[in-house]
């Protein structure tokens, strides 16, 4: 696996593979690579010859700069897994190279009826920092295809809008949510949280898939909701939300018309902030 930290050289890279004819596929991420992360690049591994994943930690998309300063570096123990993963290119390039002359002039890509709903809502910015940061990467490393996992989901419709209302030439693909073997998503904050609240966490699936239960044997939306945030409220989230909403916009769901649903929560415990969401279809 080769390791590139300037445009140039990933460029140059991507020059020699477009030239022998081969496709890529792109697999971003900021790094605290775990199962979630290997289970996206095996999925780009089927759609492309070669695969690049990138490993930076966007300042931009931090509203909350102790998340920014305490989110884990591990680039060692990353490189070893995208080895064994068999990625072809590494590209690590620090903010120097992404943002060289800071952020405060910089050009920002907003996409709009995103951050007016969910973790919109509790994170100011954040999704401006991702779309503006995923352009940036788009463009520097052209691929034909990109994975990103559904336990983002509101990121992936995000990134899946962006790339329509830009014309940007790269396949969006999303890819299922890896679980612990009790039910909670993958994500580099679990390691935030002690044994006793990896237990408690994984209630928030659990509490989806009753959720989705419940709803496909009809019983009432908005009682459901407020059970539903009562029951992790005692479970000891403090919960930003958990809603049902419409899967290909997350617009709020009129169910005599909408049948494609998604379920989503999002709540912390303690200072760990947690999301999950799955999907529903009452067709
Ligand atoms: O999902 C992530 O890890 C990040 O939001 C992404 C897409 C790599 C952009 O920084």
């Amino acid at each position: 696996m080769q390791i590139v930290e300037s445009i140039l050289s990933l460029r140059g890279q991507i020059k020699t593979w477009r030239t022998a004819g081969e496709t890529i596929a792109f697999v971003p991420t900021m790094g605290n690579l775990h199962d979630g992360h290997i289970s996206l690049v095996k999925k780009a591994q089927t759609l492309a010859d070669k695969v690049v994943v990138s490993i930076f930690v966007n300042p931009l998309q931090f509203d909350d700069k102790q998340d920014l300063a305490r989110y884990p570096r591990t680039l060692q123990d990353d490189v070893k897994k995208l080895m064994q993963a068999g990625c072809n290119l590494l590209f690590t390039p620090d903010a120097d190279v992404m943002y060289p002359q800071g952020f405060e002039f910089h050009t920002f890509i907003h996409v709009p009826g995103m951050d007016d709903k969910l973790c919109g809502l509790e994170r100011p910015g954040h999704f401006d920092g991702v779309a503006t940061v995923v352009t940036k990467l788009f463009n520097m490393v052209q691929a034909d295809v990109a994975v990103f996992g559904e336990k983002d989901y509101q990121q992936l419709l995000l990134i899946q809008k962006l790339v329509s209302d830009l014309n940007l030439p790269v396949k969006i693909v999303g890819a299922p949510i890896v679980r612990e073997e009790n039910g909670l998503a993958m994500s580099s904050r679990n390691q935030h949280l002690s044994d006793a609240q990896k237990q408690q966490a994984a209630t928030l699936y659990a509490s989806l898939l009753e959720l989705k239960q419940q709803l496909m044997l009809g019983v009432e939306k908005s009682a459901l909701l407020q059970q539903f945030h009562l029951n992790l409220t005692e479970a000891g989230f403090t919960l930003d939300y958990i809603d049902i909403r419409r899967a290909e916009d997350l617009q709020i769901v009129d169910l005599a018309v909408d049948k494609e649903l998604r379920l989503l929560a999002a709540g912390r415990l303690g200072s760990v902030r947690l999301i999950d969401n799955i999907a529903c279809n009452l067709a």
